[in-house]
């Protein structure tokens, strides 16, 4: 097949909004496809998984003599359907009443083509499944999958995608901060959409940072914070960040449902949490920001969620990237009165992939408005946390 035949097979969209920073991790993301026929993409709502993956599909073209071929499956509900989309996505006319997934192994046995699974979370078990079955019967087929959990099959690398990159403390900026840190180009790329001739410049540097600092480099977050400078200014942006929810509160109506409001993002991993990691997620918001098993056991169980079931709920949630584990010992002293011995106890210490957006979590009529809430009782019996 000839190069400029190979460039025109899949489906990938053209972007619509500019790409900024990234590029260490667009290598790495393909050096891991080179080496792994499945390789996963994972990290919180709004991180950039599907743009990371998108960018990643259109530069690994010219490896796939068949092509780059995106499933989006944010929309699927049904996930006994995965084969059929994959197969119709895939442009295979077969009518007969063939299992769906052996008529699409045939069809892939010969090929060497990159199917992009975006969006598996809800469909966990069906995309897993699906793809246990075709790796082994298509040589010459590789998968880059976006979920904000994991497939958990054996063959899968997984890639733990980070926010981009914030200043760290709030020493003096200038203009180049902006060039320097992708999360300040970002939000000034997109501030300047709505705000004419909008820029990072030595005046605003500062609190651009400290807005795209509250925000924990979270692309979604950030992008959703610039559209609010069409009616708000950069001052009353940062003011306001307190009550996130009701500032991201409106984006871009072409975006996924989810994605346009903050609330739509955190709910969406919010529904695809067991029943008591749902408690875990709303009782861990008390934490300042890191905390260990005991201190979760102790502040978190309890009243539903049984304490013996602690760990698991917390193992569920780092799975669904609603929390992450905590690797820098140092920010976790910093932020925990319990110090090394409960790092020692355990080894397992975790902290809010993103503190804001745990802190917002959905709200229950047991945390809202209650005289004496329950986690008071319970932060003073277990001493190890720190509420915020
Ligand atoms: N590197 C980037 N450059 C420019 N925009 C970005 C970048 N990364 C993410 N964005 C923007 O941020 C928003 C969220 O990104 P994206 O949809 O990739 O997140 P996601 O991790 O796939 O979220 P979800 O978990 O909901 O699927 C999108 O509007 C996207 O265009
Ligand atoms: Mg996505």
């Amino acid at each position: 097949m000839s190069r400029s035949r190979a460039r025109q097979l899949g489906n990938l969209p053209a972007e619509v909004t500019s790409f900024v920073g990234r590029r260490a991790e667009i290598a790495e993301v393909k050096r891991l496809l080179s080496r792994s026929r499945l390789v996963t993409l994972t990290g919180v709502g709004g991180v950039g998984k599907t743009r990371l993956a998108l960018r990643v599909a259109e530069q690994a073209r010219r490896s796939f003599a068949d092509g780059v071929w995106l499933v989006e499956l944010a929309k699927l509900q049904d996930m006994r359907l995965l084969p059929d989309l994959v197969a119709s996505t895939l442009g295979i006319a077969d009518q007969t009443v063939r299992d769906r997934v052996e008529v699409l192994a045939d069809f892939l046995a010969d090929r060497r083509l990159l199917l992009v699974l975006d969006h598996c979370e809800h469909l966990v078990p069906a995309v897993a499944q699906l793809v246990v079955e075709l790796l082994p019967a298509a040589p010459g087929l590789r998968v880059l999958a976006t979920s904000r959990e994991d497939l958990q099959v054996f063959a899968e690398h997984l890639y733990p995608l980070a926010p981009l990159a914030v200043p760290a403390g709030q020493g003096p900026l200038g203009a180049a901060a902006g060039v320097r840190y992708p999360a300040l180009a970002l939000f000034a790329e997109r501030a300047a959409a709505v705000d004419q001739g909008f820029a990072v410049s030595d005046a605003n540097a500062v609190l651009v940072a400290g807005v795209c600092q509250r925000l924990e480099g979270i692309p979604l977050a950030i992008e959703l914070a610039a559209a609010r400078l069409r009616s708000l200014s950069l001052a009353q942006v940062a003011e306001r960040l307190d009550d996130r929810f009701r500032l991201l509160s409106s984006g871009n109506r072409a975006a996924l449902a989810r994605h346009q409001t903050l609330r739509a993002a955190v709910d969406w991993s919010f529904e695809l949490c067991t029943k008591p990691e749902r408690l875990l997620w709303m009782r861990a918001f008390v934490f300042a920001s890191s905390f260990d098993l005991p201190a979760a056991e102790g502040v978190c169980g309890g009243d539903g969620l049984p304490v013996d079931e602690v760990v698991e709920a917390l193992t569920g949630l780092v799975a669904k990237s609603v929390l992450v584990p905590v690797t820098d010992r140092s920010r976790a002293d910093d932020s925990l009165a319990g110090g090394d011995s409960t790092l020692g106890a355990t080894g397992c210490w975790t902290r809010c992939a993103s503190t804001g957006w745990i802190a917002c979590a959905p709200s229950t009529p047991r945390i809202r408005g209650t005289a004496s809430p329950w986690w008071t009782r319970r932060r003073c019996a277990a001493g190890t946390a720190t509420p915020t």
